[in-house]
């Protein structure tokens, strides 16, 4: 396989020297970020809250243009609304007058994918989220790690290029939360498409990624990208409890404490 960092095969997304400045604002949101997501990887994308981070997945989804910069998309420069792309943006955004069913399948109508197909795909979406029996709720009657599942199901149904995720289990329970974090595991694994996902939190990066992207502040920029080795299929329970994964933990948790004010914590 080629080994050119130029090839565009090889390449999902790429930043190149991406300067963002929000009209009215003195100093740039994200300045002279430049990183490369490889195709079928998963990359995590951490840092202090304001450097940006949903900034670089609005950009890399064509919602936002840098002010200065490049973002390429499989080798093409992103102009305009990112159609490859899906984006689970943070809350979980469905539509509300409609059922689990209808929005896990609106893309696929919107592609205007035929019918009987669509409600095979759909069907068996609505199994690998394990939303089996709740076909025709509406997304009040679900429970916040329900509707999520909905998303992410809505998200990867056809077969997206990349997929943009931002704080994808922000507001759940300690219990759901891996419990989701291990499925979408498991569902990439399978699938092996591009998953680039923002989060908070360091564990839920090692178990995940494949590479976490580290972010400082004041503007925004790239601080470091630290590689996560764990082989797949990776399993969190026994990620946890392994050396190894200390060992990156305290990696990570020294670049990420250097990054936030933590003045008033004991060392
Ligand atoms: N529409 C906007 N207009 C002006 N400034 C904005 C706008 N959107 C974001 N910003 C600023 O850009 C910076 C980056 O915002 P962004 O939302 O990308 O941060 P973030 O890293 O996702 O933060 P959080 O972790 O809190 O979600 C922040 O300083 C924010 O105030
Ligand atoms: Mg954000």
């Amino acid at each position: 396989m080629s080994t050119n960092p130029r090839d565009s095969h090889a390449e999902a997304l790429r930043f190149e020297n991406v300067t963002l400045e929000f009209p009215g604002t003195h100093q740039p949101a994200i300045q002279d970020i430049s990183f490369r997501v490889a195709r079928r990887k998963l990359v995590a994308v951490i840092g202090p809250s304001g450097c940006g981070k949903s900034t670089i997945l609005n950009l890399a989804a064509g919602l936002l243009a840098p002010t200065t910069g490049e973002v390429y998309f499989n080798g093409e420069r992103v102009t305009a609304v990112n159609s490859q792309a899906a984006y689970v943006t943070q809350q979980a955004n469905l539509l509300p007058w409609l059922s689990v069913r209808a929005n896990i399948g609106l893309a696929l109508k919107f592609r205007r994918v035929p019918k009987d197909e669509r409600e095979e795909r759909i069907a068996h979406w609505v199994k690998v989220v394990g939303l089996t029996g709740f076909e025709e709720h509406y997304p009040r009657e679900l429970s916040g790690g329900m509707q999520k599942r909905v998303a992410i199901a809505r998200a990867l149904i056809y077969d997206p290029a990349i997929v943009l995720m931002d704080e994808p289990f922000g507001p759940l329970d300690a219990i759901t939360r891996l419990k989701l974090q291990q499925d979408l595991l498991n569902l990439w694994e399978e699938q092996q498409g591009t998953l680039v996902f923002v989060t908070h939190d360091l564990n839920e990066a090692i178990y995940l990624a494949d590479e976490v992207i580290v972010m400082s502040q004041g503007p925004g920029t790239v601080h470091r990208v630290l590689q996560v080795p764990f082989e797949r299929p990776r399993s969190i329970g026994s990620l946890v409890e392994s050396r190894e994964f200390s060992e990156i933990y305290n990696d990570l948790w020294s670049l990420f404490k250097s990054e936030i004010d933590l003045s008033d914590a004991s060392a």
